[in-house]
């Protein structure tokens, strides 16, 4: 049976992957390599639009693959792969600027809320372009599903929008793919600040659990995670973001109900509660983190690794390129 094809990304833009990109990214991604024919890459090009230190972003680039890997993403199962790797993700972006409109890729809220924050003569114009790339990503692998954040839903309305207006203008080239926007429970909170997301680019370090991190550092920031005075271990989004902050990253790591993990700390304090987290969250991390290390440790494997992973995505890269630049008149080099 022909499995469904899905693709997902990730921007190689820390040397560690935090929690939320774990629960909200990596454990799915794990899962829905048995259902999908999944293809996973490391969005170098897309990091570009920030500033970067070159040596650096190739190590964060690295880095993030082999989180990946570690993290159960089998580059034998699924293709995972370094985006730049693939030439045709910048040759498609082209073609499809040619038909998306400057107002429409003006109303993307992500481009609108950089260029206000940065002032337009600091903003790139390869911010106002990111997500035509990232159509092109999508679209070169005739993808059915897209896993994401709730923040790039809009991005993926646009790439629906763009695989639509091609087939109609040049004919049938392109599969509509359908967003899976992932579950309200798969969000993850600043341990210090439990209503803002955690974010690989927090300003403070003490609110967010590294996957690299030495697990006693992450224990350390458990302990001191802001709770509330109630003392009772009860998910309240509203009135208690800490707690129920803490019960969802526990549910999520220990496959338990967060019902079940209330019923076992009742009358326990906090104390309590957030040493079984850290033992969670120690457990669950450490394999991960040697498995990365041990990839690191050896760069020409993991590189080669990606070269091969690569060769497969460009070969059905390739062949959607070649039809795209077919049927928009390009002649085609003999
Ligand atoms: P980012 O690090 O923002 O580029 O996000 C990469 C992926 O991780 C996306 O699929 C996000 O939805 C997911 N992700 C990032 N931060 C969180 C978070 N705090 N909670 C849940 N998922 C997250
Ligand atoms: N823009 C996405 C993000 O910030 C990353 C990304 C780039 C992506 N290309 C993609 C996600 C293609 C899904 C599919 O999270």
């Amino acid at each position: 049976m022909i499995k469904p094809r899905l693709y997902s990304g990730m921007q190689p833009s820390a040397d560690s992957l935090q929690i939320g990109n774990y629960i909200g990214a990596l454990m799915q991604w794990r899962e829905l390599q048995d259902s999908y024919d999944a293809y996973f890459s490391v969005v170098d090009l897309h990091a570009l639009t920030q500033p970067n230190d070159p040596a650096e972003l190739r190590a964060k680039t690295r880095r993030t693959a082999a989180q990946y890997i570690a993290a159960g993403i089998e580059p034998s199962r699924s293709t995972l792969y370094v985006q730049s790797h693939v030439s045709a993700h910048s040759e498609l972006a082209w073609a499809l600027s040619t038909i998306t409109g400057f107002g429409e890729a003006g109303r993307m809220t992500q481009f609108k809320d950089k260029s206000a924050r940065y002032g337009a003569d600091a903003t790139n114009v390869g911010l106002f372009t990111y997500p035509v790339l990232m159509a092109a990503d999508i679209l070169l692998y005739q993808t059915d599903v897209v896993p994401v954040g709730d923040d790039q839903k809009q991005h993926i309305e646009l790439t629906r929008d763009l695989a639509e207006r091609f087939n109609s203008r040049y004919g049938q080239t392109f599969t509509v793919p359908t967003p899976v926007i992932q579950r309200d429970t798969a969000r993850i909170y600043d341990l210090q600040n439990p209503t803002a997301k955690m974010s690989k680019s927090a300003e403070s370090d003490a609110g967010v659990l590294w996957l690299l991190d030495e697990p006693s550092k992450s224990a350390k920031k458990i302990m001191r995670a802001v709770t509330d005075s109630e003392g009772v271990v009860r998910f309240d989004r509203e009135a208690k973001p800490g707690v129920s902050n803490l019960l969802v990253i526990y549910a999520a790591l220990s496959g338990r109900q967060i019902a079940a993990i209330e019923d076992e700390y009742a009358g326990r304090g906090y104390g309590d509660f957030k040493k079984g987290l850290a033992e969670v969250v120690v457990s669950e991390f450490e394999p991960v983190r040697e498995r990365a290390l041990a990839l690191l440790d050896d760069t020409a494997e993991l590189d080669r690794v990606l070269a091969e992973n690569a060769g497969r995505a460009a070969s059905v890269a390739n062949r959607t390129l070649s039809d795209v630049y077919d049927r928009m008149g390009l002649l085609r080099r003999v």
